[in-house]
């Protein structure tokens, strides 16, 4: 095959407006570099199409000079035809027109097209702007939208390669691209990037996730500046990653309270692969077996994972159940799975059958959504005898029958806690005020190495337990603080208080934490009212007394 025409193609032919069309040599058309295309795709089927068909019409050239084109229409199908070997190709030469507008009319006839992609279009204005020198005003004036639309396609090119490369492919909109833009690094710009597509995230919600971000970055960095207490100073509370708690020596937890990220794209998940998220907890857990005592517990409320895709299976969507992997990390520690309890968060279906939004007429039977209003509660128990406290501490330690009574339904029906600005996920006190108070005892160690907004030591502290914490995120600092009821001063002046109490009652080779009596950490008592109410006489007594001496505590 020679040359390829338009059907009725016979010789060349000039109108008046000095447009000529006839046979070109092949290797005398270039792509010019202000073309606008830069992807080419796939081009086997236009190429079996020009073979059955020929080219449907003529490529649209200019003259670079003579014998010289630059393509203004036709860039993919030049390289289809170069590709299959071709001689000769039939031209419309527009004579006559400067390199400029040649550029633009390339711009125009592909956007007609649609077939730019948004960083391709990004390019060209740049080269309109830098190389031929308009004007983002007349720019806008011949047609590429205005300066603020111009401005923010401009603005996508300073994002990463790998950022633009999802732009170009289409993973990623314009509208995500401008939200992108108003991160700061090039690293950041990329981890959410990837998480954006990870979560399928809509242009509004990547927005609204982004500008979040950014304010609790500004809030991290001004309470920084204004901080007194640097980030070590909330007793207890230590703002680093889990993975190494070092600062607790082995066998020193009593019990562990804690709830995981799960991989559910939060926050604090940004960048993290799942493999990674594994690893992550795989070291957290190893830690943990670390410093629990024999016999300690661990209770750890983490939910499967809903709408999950398979790296493999990219289309479908599935639950990931984690229990097994929870248990068989826990199993290599010699740490038991024991027992299950079903959180039912009832809010969300309650909330849920009131709108009555999720069954209409177009309701397909057989295809009910099943809302995942629950979570499981795993309690696991570490090999070995646990050692256990004075005769009087198991007495107060107790629980009443009544509690015991209502604790032991495996479902726990306990209001969920909605998320906020201060953190995207808190689970409820009540539910750590039951799981503290049915496997530990009073004056005991529990930890929490996913600390959140403070919840588990909050309620261990009110239930005078030790309550220790570890989280990665210092912008949760604020919340922490406030949960604790902590302001920088109260803060400096509770840490100089303990200091003083550890440096006087212990020697320093003992095992600081373990050894703290719950006075040192005792910072509040019971909120919760209802618990009184169910008490038998006995109980009542003893916790009459539990306050009275909780009361002489706190105001001396
Ligand atoms: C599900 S949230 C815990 C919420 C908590 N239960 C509450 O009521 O606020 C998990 C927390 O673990 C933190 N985190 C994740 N990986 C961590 C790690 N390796 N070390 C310490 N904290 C981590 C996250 O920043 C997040 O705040």
């Amino acid at each position: 095959m020679e040359k390829i025409a338009p059907e009725g193609l016979e010789s060349q032919t000039t109108d008046d407006n000095g447009m000529e069309l006839r046979f070109v040599t092949i290797d005398s058309i270039t792509i010019p570099k202000h073309h606008p295309r830069s992807d080419y795709g796939n081009l086997a089927t236009l190429q079996g199409s020009i073979k059955k068909d020929g080219l449907q019409e003529p490529l649209l050239v200019y003259v670079i000079e003579a014998g010289k084109f630059g393509i203004i229409d036709g860039a993919r199908r030049l390289k289809a035809v170069q590709e299959m070997g071709l001689k000769q190709v039939s031209c419309l030469i527009n004579k006559g027109i400067s390199e400029a507008d040649a550029a633009h009319l390339s711009y125009v006839k592909n956007v007609e097209r649609k077939n730019l992609s948004v960083i391709e279009i990004a390019r060209h204005i740049k080269a309109m702007r830098d190389d031929f020198g308009y004007t983002l005003r007349e720019l806008e004036l011949k047609g590429y939208g205005s300066p603020a639309t111009t401005s923010i396609k401009l603005k996508l090119l300073e994002l990463p390669d790998k950022v633009q490369m999802q732009l170009q492919d289409g993973s990623l909109t314009t509208g995500h691209g401008d939200a992108l833009s108003k991160i700061p690094t090039q690293g950041e710009q990329e981890r959410m990037a990837k998480r954006i597509v990870d979560f399928n995230m809509s242009v509004k919600k990547a927005d609204a996730e982004i500008t979040n971000y950014l304010s609790k970055k500004r809030k991290e960095t001004t309470s920084e500046k204004s901080e007194i207490v640097p980030s070590g100073d909330v007793p207890g509370v230590y703002f680093k990653d889990a993975r190494d708690m070092s600062e607790l020596v082995d066998d020193s937890v009593h019990m562990i309270v804690t709830s995981p990220p799960y991989f559910i794209g939060k926050e604090y998940e940004i960048g993290i692969t799942f493999k990674e998220h594994l690893e992550n907890m795989e070291a957290v857990i190893k830690e943990c077996a670390r410093v629990i005592v024999p016999g300690g517990i661990i209770a750890l409320n983490v939910a499967d994972i809903v709408g999950f895709k398979e790296a493999t299976e990219s289309n479908n969507t599935q639950i990931k159940l984690m229990g097994h992997f929870y248990q068989s990390c826990m199993k290599k520690h010699k740490i038991y799975l024991t027992d299950e309890i079903i959180w039912s968060k009832r809010i969300a279906w309650r909330k849920i059958s009131k709108t009555g939004q999720y069954y209409t007429a177009d309701t397909v039977h057989t295809s009910y959504p099943i809302f995942n209003n629950w979570e499981p509660i795993y309690i696991f128990r570490a090999k070995g005898e646990r050692e256990l406290p004075s005769e009087e501490i198991i007495l107060k330690s107790k629980l009443t029958k009544a509690a015991w009574g209502s604790f032991s339904d495996g479902v726990w029906k306990i209001e969920a806690v909605g998320s906020s600005e201060e953190h995207p996920c808190m689970y409820p006190d009540e539910l750590v005020n039951r799981l503290i108070r049915m496997f530990s005892y009073v004056g005991e160690t529990v930890l929490d190495p996913f600390l959140g907004s403070g919840t588990t030591v909050k309620v261990a502290r009110e239930i005078e337990r030790v309550g220790i914490g570890y989280e990665k995120e210092l912008m949760y600092k604020p919340v922490i603080m406030r949960k604790l009821g902590l302001n920088p001063d109260a803060a400096v002046a509770v840490a100089t208080t303990m200091t003083a109490y550890a440096k006087e009652t212990m020697p320093p080779e003992e095992k600081v934490v373990q050894k703290i009596e719950p006075k040192a950490e005792f910072f509040g008592r019971m909120t919760h009212s209802e618990e009184t109410e169910d008490l038998d006489d006995e109980s009542y007594k003893v916790f009459s007394e539990y306050e009275a001496l909780a009361a002489l505590e706190t105001f001396g």
